[in-house]
């Protein structure tokens, strides 16, 4: 990292802290699809988070899937991981275009994860489900991450968000929903960063 991104850094952490999460294990879950993603490393440390807080295994839901690395990720550790994603990307995704029927043929070996085609705005007013663990990765603004984060956080033991590190207004949205929701919030602060409200 050169002095220039690590004074950012600095800043970053001086200015919206997040108490570090500490992972004691790494471990590598047995099915990984391999593609490029911003989300690589932090397969690493869902076990240590899951086995750390407790948290059941039998559903997980995940806003904003694109390919599916992180969805595929969970398939290893929940019954059931449903994936909610419009499937034309965003602002700040390098993809744009619809890829629904490709991703939905790309993880049909995958018989424990069911995507489904939706805004998130339109799931979260039907669902009225808890789950036990749910992934924000949406397009990484302050509103939709909010708005997306305090339903999952309300609806679930334990909800991670990517990109804490690289866009600060996720990391705000995560600190707002702790706040709201009057739950702890941790970070970890490598692989673009993790939030972890619990
Ligand atoms: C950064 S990508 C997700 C990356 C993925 N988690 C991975 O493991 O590589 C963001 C995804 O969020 C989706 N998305 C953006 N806005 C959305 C919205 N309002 N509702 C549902 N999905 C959305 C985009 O279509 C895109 O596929």
């Amino acid at each position: 990292m050169g002095i220039r991104s690590k004074f950012k850094k600095y800043l970053l952490h001086k200015r919206l802290p997040i108490e570090t999460y500490e992972p004691i294990k790494k471990s590598k879950p047995e099915k990984i699809k391999e593609m490029v993603t911003a989300w690589a490393g932090l397969e690493l440390i869902i076990e240590d988070i899951l086995e750390r807080f407790d948290i059941g295994r039998d559903s997980c839901i995940e806003f904003g899937v694109e390919f599916g690395y992180s969805a595929v990720v969970f398939s290893n550790f929940f019954k059931e991981v449903k994936g909610i994603d419009i499937f034309i990307g965003d602002e700040h995704t390098d993809h744009k275009g619809d890829h629904y029927e490709k991703t939905k043929a790309s993880l049909a070996e995958y018989e424990n994860i069911e995507l489904i085609r939706s805004d998130y705005r339109d799931w979260i007013k039907k669902d009225t489900k808890q789950y036990n663990f749910s992934h924000v990765d949406i397009v990484h603004n302050y509103k939709e991450t909010y708005e997306c984060g305090l339903w999952a956080a309300q609806h679930s033991e334990c909800t991670i968000f990517h990109d804490t590190e690289s866009f600060p207004e996720v990391r705000r949205a995560v600190i707002d929903i702790a706040k709201a929701t009057g739950k702890h919030v941790y970070n970890y602060p490598h692989c673009n960063g993790l939030g972890i409200i619990v």
